[in-house]
């Protein structure tokens, strides 16, 4: 399934319908550093069973971090009956665990951004396009977290967003202040801080907001 998806030349903005009727455009074959070998995809409306395993498999802790309304069945189905429609865009990366299929890793993106973002990042100066802007979040499987898996495909997530037309990807509902893993990978990998905000539950979250590189360079 597909190549190096960071070779491919695209001169038209991908679209989520495009991508849900032809998800090998954005598939990619990559070898962790620890030498897994990963299929980094789109999730499939027949993923159902593969995504409800790896929610079901989060630690207590990696659900406060990621927060779902439930792990398991239900949440996989609603999330696979989403493809192609709304807003939203599911990587996964599926590796061999033990001889059976796993997900290690699942990154979202979203397309629009909701007038509570708009407004959160007005208050710090920031004035938020759905043209140009993108909204992400990632979580990896628990046994997995801290062998530089998210790092990897991060170069993958920028891609993407390039191709879907975008200059800016911002964490979508923030990161909470105490998700110190979290809060390093995004400044890793170039994320800035731009301000600070308490969540319904009365949490304090950091917005980040990443520029990709060269993103403004043709308006100089
Ligand atoms: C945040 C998360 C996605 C990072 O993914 P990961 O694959 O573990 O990250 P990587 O292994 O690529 O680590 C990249 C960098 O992040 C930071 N980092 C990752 N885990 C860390 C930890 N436990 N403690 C401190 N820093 C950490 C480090 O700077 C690390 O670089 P280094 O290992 O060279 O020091 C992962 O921890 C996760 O899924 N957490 C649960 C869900 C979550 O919090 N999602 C984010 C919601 S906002």
């Amino acid at each position: 399934m597909g190549g190096d998806l960071r070779s491919v030349d695209v001169r038209e903005a991908l679209t989520i319908e495009r991508v849900a009727n032809a998800p090998d455009v954005l598939s990619s074959r990559l070898r962790t550093r620890e030498g897994a070998d990963l299929l980094f995809r789109p999730l499939l409306r027949a993923d159902v069973k593969l995504l409800a395993e790896f929610l079901s498999s989060l630690s207590a802790r990696s659900r406060t971090r990621w927060n779902l309304e439930s792990y398991d069945i239900a949440m996989a189905r609603e999330h696979c009956a989403a493809i192609g429609r709304y807003d939203k865009l599911r990587m996964i990366a599926v590796t061999n665990v033990n001889g059976s299929r796993k997900i290690v890793a699942l990154m979202e993106l979203s397309f629009s951004i909701p007038p509570s973002d708009q407004a959160r990042f007005r208050s710090y100066g920031i004035s938020l396009d759905e043209t140009f802007d993108c909204r992400f979040a990632p979580c990896v499987r628990d046994e997995f977290q801290r062998t530089g898996i998210a790092s990897e495909l991060f170069s993958f997530i920028v891609d993407i967003a390039r191709r879907f037309g975008k200059r800016r990807i911002l964490l979508w509902g923030g990161v909470f202040a105490d998700n110190i893993p979290a809060i390093s990978f995004y400044r890793k990998q170039g994320f800035i801080e731009v301000g600070e905000c308490t969540s319904q539950s009365s949490t304090n979250s950091f917005d980040f907001i990443l520029t990709l590189p060269g993103a403004f360079e043709d308006e100089q």
